[in-house]
């Protein structure tokens, strides 16, 4: 047993929920674990709301180089309504994403059997996509700036940044895994080229030149108003959906929705080359944080994400196994926080059993 594989992992649990749902997201890493002959060193970090308030610190220079040692990053939550917006949100979860280059916000949309949707009519064969998100450009880089602030002259800027670089590399992944995949080979580039139209032909026009690379691959556009729509009324036609940073943004919670709501629903920021993070896409929740109510089964999706970006085939699988075992045969009634019929920790527990039994 000498040579177990030691995976280094780095917690951040954060605010309001993070922490509980972090602590039920580790008791199932831990049991894929200890079944599949692996182990994870953790590390725990602990931005959050609270150390800002208290040292006037976000995540430093620092921290960041001590981030780029890890193997896979967990995160529960950022988020503090202390904290006035913007900043938690640039100075720790972006400025994470952007410093070590987790170009990939990869969100699965998928409906496990059990799961209650909004969609009339539609099940888990039609609720079964991905969608990849830039995750360092567009509008969220940052750059713009004001001029006359608080004169009726106001005039704010803010930049949507797209590059070559930054949306090839994009697509290429989107296509890489639409091969992976191997279901409805389809590539979907979601834009507003009508009307945004520098930005949307460089990604056109990227998209035409990538797509040669995967000639069975068909590639598609549509526009982000009317792929909102169809989202809705024909989700079956998705298969991977590559979009820009806040395309992506605003999709993905609509996306949510669709597969039972934020109590499910997980990503990834990933840099294919680096280190990369895992998290629910819901919030911190404040309201219910401490009182052992919140979903924590996004969290766990989340693990297998990352037990999957770690290589670790068998137990990403067989977590995935647990969460459709727990949705599918009425141990938990509901995934809305409060109404699970289980506490947190007892959905964490019944996972990690599952993870062991399965
Ligand atoms: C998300 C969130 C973040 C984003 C916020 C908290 C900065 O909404 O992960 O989707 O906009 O990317
Ligand atoms: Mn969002």
């Amino acid at each position: 047993m000498g040579n177990k594989k030691v995976y280094r992992l780095g917690l951040i649990p954060g605010d309001g929920i993070g922490p509980e749902i972090i602590r039920e997201g580790t008791k199932v890493l831990e049991a894929a674990a200890n079944r599949f002959g692996f182990s994870f060193h953790h590390t725990e970090f602990d931005f959050s709301g609270e150390r800002y308030l208290k040292t006037g610190q976000l995540v430093t220079d620092e921290d960041i180089g001590k981030l780029r040692q890890l193997d896979a990053i967990y995160l529960g939550a950022v988020g503090d309504p202390r904290v006035p917006p913007g900043i938690l949100e640039k100075g720790v979860l972006l400025k994470i994403r952007f410093d070590l280059d987790q170009y990939i916000n990869l969100r699965p949309v998928k409906l496990y059997p059990g799961v209650a949707t909004p969609l009339k009519d539609k099940g888990p064969q039609e609720i079964n996509y991905v969608v990849v998100r830039e995750n360092t450009e567009g509008a969220y880089c940052g750059v713009g700036g004001v001029f006359k602030k608080g004169t009726p002259e106001e005039i704010a800027t803010q930049m949507d940044i797209n590059t070559r670089h930054g949306v090839e590399r994009c697509l290429r992944y989107a296509f890489n895994l639409c091969r992976k995949r191997n279901e409805k080979k389809t590539v979907t580039v979601v834009d507003k080229a009508n009307v945004l139209t520098y930005s949307g032909d460089l990604w056109r026009r990227t998209a035409q030149e990538v797509a040669r690379e995967f000639p069975e691959i068909k590639l598609d556009f549509a526009f982000v108003d009317a792929t909102c729509m169809w989202m809705v009324k024909n989700p079956e036609w998705f298969d991977v959906v590559v979009t820009n940073n806040m395309f992506g943004d605003i999709i993905t919670d609509l996306a949510a929705i669709t597969q039972g709501g934020l109590g499910i629903a997980a990503g990834a920021n990933i840099n294919p080359e680096g280190v990369s993070m895992f998290e629910p896409i819901h919030g911190s929740a404040p309201k219910y944080a401490g009182k052992n109510v919140a979903c924590p089964l996004a969290t766990i999706a989340a693990g297998a994400m990352l037990l999957e970006s770690l290589g670790e085939f068998q137990a990403s699988q067989t977590v995935e196994k647990a969460i459709i075992k727990a949705t599918s045969e009425g141990y938990i009634k509901s995934l809305e926080a409060g109404k699970m019929g289980l506490s947190t920790s007892e959905v964490g527990d019944l996972l990690a059993r599952f993870v062991k039994e399965i």
